[in-house]
């Protein structure tokens, strides 16, 4: 079963939406259901100001979505490249077996969007 955690960011997502003027996207598809997540993020000192996400996905996947949206604000883009999929789940508390695949999308998602700024701000210089 769902944890408590789980179901409280299913219920209450956290940082849902788009950033319009965002400075990087991450956009991921989850190859084992087809689920899909996008996370636009704004940059300040290199630290992420803010972080949106819009998944179409389960449950599961909303809840970790949002939870990498909280994990992830604030942080350096260094420190938030070292948030992973699997820290992800374990700060929900945990996810039952057949749904792991389904934290597979949050991180990712994020990380994508980092590069996504670098691979914008390298083409810049
Ligand atoms: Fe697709 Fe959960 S079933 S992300």
């Amino acid at each position: 079963m769902y944890s408590e955690q789980v179901m409280e960011h299913f219920r209450n997502p956290r940082n849902m939406g788009v950033i319009e003027d965002a400075d990087g996207v991450g956009e991921v598809g989850n190859p084992t259901c087809g689920d899909m997540m996008r996370i636009t993020i704004k940059v300040e000192d290199d630290r992420l100001a803010d972080v949106k996400f819009q998944t179409l996905g389960c449950g599961a996947a909303v809840a970790t979505s949002s939870m990498v949206t909280e994990m992830a604000k604030g942080k350096t883009l260094d420190e938030a490249m070292q948030i992973s999929n699997k820290s992800v789940a374990e700060s929900l508390g945990g996810l039952p077996p057949n749904k792991m695949h389904c934290s597979n999308l949050a991180a990712d998602g994020l990380h994508a969007a980092i590069e996504d700024y670098r691979a914008k701000q390298a083409a810049k210089v």
